[in-house]
């Protein structure tokens, strides 16, 4: 990631934990369905502090409300109850339009089922946020080669989704995230279609850019190799959180979650 500090000055590598909080959820709650029998209590007022600079796996099983939160953090669903920060912003205090801005301009979303542009290629699907944002102005092409060497699919720009395997459809949603070079990136199983390998480009990468770009990653996995490269890992259980791990290693996750029953 050398030279990308160039031409954007990075915050103090390191922050301190705790120092600022890059996205919340306060006593979240959100009902699906509301009403009838069929409502379901996906968020369970839920309270989660993101620090900035920080990486922070969010693991639990399957249900849990890992992606609701995601995207409940991101603006694109609304809470039934709470709130929800990004930085010092209220999203339920923001009109559409500010809504959508500070989506555009500071939140990179991979989405878990990759929400790919079918008749643009995957260069197209990469580059569109970075279109959206710069209106007009000239893209950083060194960062975007980097973003494109690092998810290996130099070969691939000129295809579209339905031309990629799994992986490949995958790897566009991660460098699509991170082209604009967010502030806060919110991955929803970036790796969970890739091999270990590639897995372990994409994570370094999100590493990488939490310690030299300061930026504040938030990752739903269910791999406890993945949760390792956090620097925390926080774990949900019906729309709650039940318990955290800081420092986490793979060991440590995997036998938390055998204690709580996943
Ligand atoms: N649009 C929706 N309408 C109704 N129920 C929903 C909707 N989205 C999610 N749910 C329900 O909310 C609960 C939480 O779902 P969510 O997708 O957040 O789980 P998850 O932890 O991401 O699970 P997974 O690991 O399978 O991706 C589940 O019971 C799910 O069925
Ligand atoms: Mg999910």
């Amino acid at each position: 990631m050398s030279g990308v500090t160039a031409t954007r000055p990075a915050p103090a590598a390191h922050p301190a934990p705790g120092r600022r909080v890059a996205a919340a959820a306060r006593s979240a709650t959100k009902i699906y369905g509301a009403g009838g029998d069929t409502a379901v209590r996906a968020l369970d007022g839920i309270t989660v502090e993101f620090p900035e600079g920080r990486f922070t796996a969010v693991m639990g099983p399957s249900g849990s409300g890992k992606s609701t939160l995601l995207h409940c953090l991101a603006g694109l669903d609304s809470l039934t109850s709470g709130q929800v920060v990004i930085g010092d912003a209220d999203l339920g205090s923001l009109s559409d339009k500010q809504l959508t801005l500070l989506r555009r301009d500071r939140i990179g979303f991979v989405f878990q089922s990759f929400n790919l542009v079918p008749t643009l290629t995957a260069e197209e699907n990469i580059t569109l946020p970075l279109a959206l944002a710069l209106a007009g102005r000239r893209p950083d092409r060194r960062w975007l080669d980097e973003v494109v060497a690092t998810v290996g699919l130099a070969d691939r720009l000129t295809h579209r989704p339905s031309e990629l395997s799994g992986g490949q459809q995958q790897r566009v949603a991660v460098a699509r995230a991170l082209v604009t070079r967010p502030e806060i990136i919110l991955a929803d199983e970036p790796t969970g279609n890739l091999d270990s390998r590639a897995g372990a480009e994409i994570l370094g990468f999100l590493r990488r850019a939490v310690l030299e770009l300061g930026q504040t990653v938030v990752m739903v996995t269910h791999d406890p190799v993945a949760a390792g490269y956090a620097d925390a890992a926080l774990f949900l259980a019906d729309g709650r959180l039940v318990d955290q791990l800081e420092a986490p290693t793979a060991a440590g996750v995997l036998d938390r979650l055998k204690a709580l029953g996943g």
